[in-house]
């Protein structure tokens, strides 16, 4: 089959590595890809949210399905867009509907979707501008630190945490007036939750699910988690604390509830759900959710389904992921960052990246790269993933490390203790 993969970081490289395994794939495109991905299937000029060039593209190379790597489309409605086009329809699209992508294109709505079908979250209001009042007085329940979060997408910009109350007052009023534009027109409060958080994956056709293997991200820029946040600057997986019992917790109390409520509210739903959770007390709790895979917990995922992919998207799209066969590798997986110095605030780009020939021990996903007459260069904050295998979390961490010395390019960063506090 001809499959068009739509993004262009780390997650999608690992996604098309993974996906160029598959027998079936006679061949792959992405769109619009990095310099990684060109060397697993063939890039195409495209942006992954030009719903016209990408219809028309599908329609001239006979493409036979779609996976969808980041959130923007889906919110967009990139789904809806090719059922409601009478030569799209047939074809298949990995991932949710724009009704089903609402449970990460609004805080509130996720919200309000738990409380209905009583999945465990930290207690919560939605506030506007008409209600600053309100919101201010809900915050004086509260105990310290206060959450704020933006209702709209913010490209992971939109969760303020503050320490006073004071604080926390003068950043709901800014964010209501304008401070991430329509995104922050409505703010969600919410109760703070202590614990180790950890990112659950399930792949959905919409009535049946398969948990694939759960990671940990690392967002902080600074070693210990300190710093501004990232994008992420490691994974590691399996989760130690994610044990059988906590996990099965998790699949009865929320994966459950979650594609049984998206059923029963008549959401169209096929493809990934990433649940953002946090361990309190033993308990998971729902932090938030997301339509698409965690990058870059997806450049440690991919690496642990033996499974081929591509039969599993076909049964997602087919309604038959009950019968499919998900098989998980025991071995860990890790993924450390290299980052362009300066990230997550300003930084350079268009460094050469040395070194990527002489990689053994590791697997190297490409985050934010480019081709320049031959020469690979950076091309954003996140750069090089290096993911490794390893008997346990300890040696798979090893291999990253070492190899993440090899390759090189000016002001090259990354957190050498991924995977320490585990
Ligand atoms: P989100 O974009 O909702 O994932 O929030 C970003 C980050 O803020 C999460 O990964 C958590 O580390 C933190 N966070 C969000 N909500 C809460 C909460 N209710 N309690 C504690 N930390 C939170
Ligand atoms: N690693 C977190 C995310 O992809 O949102």
């Amino acid at each position: 089959m001809k499959l068009l993969l739509l993004g262009n970081g780390g997650r999608e490289h690992a996604l098309a590595w993974k996906i160029a395994q598959s027998p079936k794939i006679e061949k792959l495109f992405i769109a619009p890809g990095n310099a990684g991905t060109a060397l697993t299937g063939e890039n195409v000029a495209i942006k992954a949210d030009d719903f016209d060039a990408i219809g028309k593209f599908v329609k001239e190379k006979d493409i036979d399905m779609v996976v969808v790597g980041p959130e923007a489309p889906l919110v967009k409605g990139i789904y809806d867009y090719f059922k409601n086009d009478p030569q799209l329809n047939k074809i298949p699209v990995i991932g949710p509907s724009a009704q089903g992508a609402v449970l990460e294109g609004s805080k509130d709505f996720a919200k309000a979707f738990m409380q209905r079908h009583q999945i465990p979250t930290a207690a919560y209001r939605t506030f506007t501008a008409e209600t600053l009042e309100e919101g201010e007085k809900f915050l004086e329940t509260l105990s310290a630190p206060y959450v704020l979060k933006a209702d709209g997408l913010c490209a992971g910009k939109g969760v303020l945490i503050l320490n006073t109350l004071e604080e926390a007052k003068h950043e709901l009023k800014e964010m209501l007036s304008g401070m991430f534009g329509n995104a922050s027109a409505s703010v969600v409060i919410e109760e703070f939750l202590s614990g180790i958080e950890c990112s659950v994956f399930v792949l959905t056709d919409g009535k049946n699910y398969k948990i694939l293997p759960e990671a940990k991200d690392y967002k902080r820029i600074g070693e210990h988690d300190t710093g501004l946040n990232t994008g992420g600057m490691g994974s590691v997986s399996p989760v130690p604390f994610a044990t059988k019992e906590w996990m099965q917790k998790v699949e009865e109390r929320i994966i459950k509830p979650t594609v049984d409520g998206l059923a029963a509210e008549g959401i169209d739903y096929k493809g990934f759900i990433f649940f953002g959770l946090i361990n309190v007390d033993g308990n998971p709790m729902v932090i938030e959710y997301n339509v698409r895979m965690g990058d870059p917990e997806t450049e440690t995922v991919m690496l642990r389904i033996k499974s081929d992919l591509v039969e599993l998207f076909e049964a997602t799209a087919n309604g038959t992921l009950n019968e499919a066969q998900l098989e998980i590798d025991e071995r860990s997986a890790v993924c450390v960052m290299l980052v362009s110095g300066g990230y997550p605030e300003a930084y350079e780009k268009g460094y050469p990246i040395y070194g990527l020939d002489k990689i053994e021990n590791s697997i190297v996903f490409h985050a934010g790269t480019t081709n320049k007459d031959g020469q690979i260069i950076t091309d954003g904050g996140r750069v090089i993933a290096v993911s490794s295998y390893g008997a346990n979390k300890e040696e798979a961490l090893k291999n990253s490390f070492q190899e993440a010395q090899k390759i090189n390019f000016e002001k090259k960063y990354f957190r050498s203790d991924i995977g320490s506090d585990l």
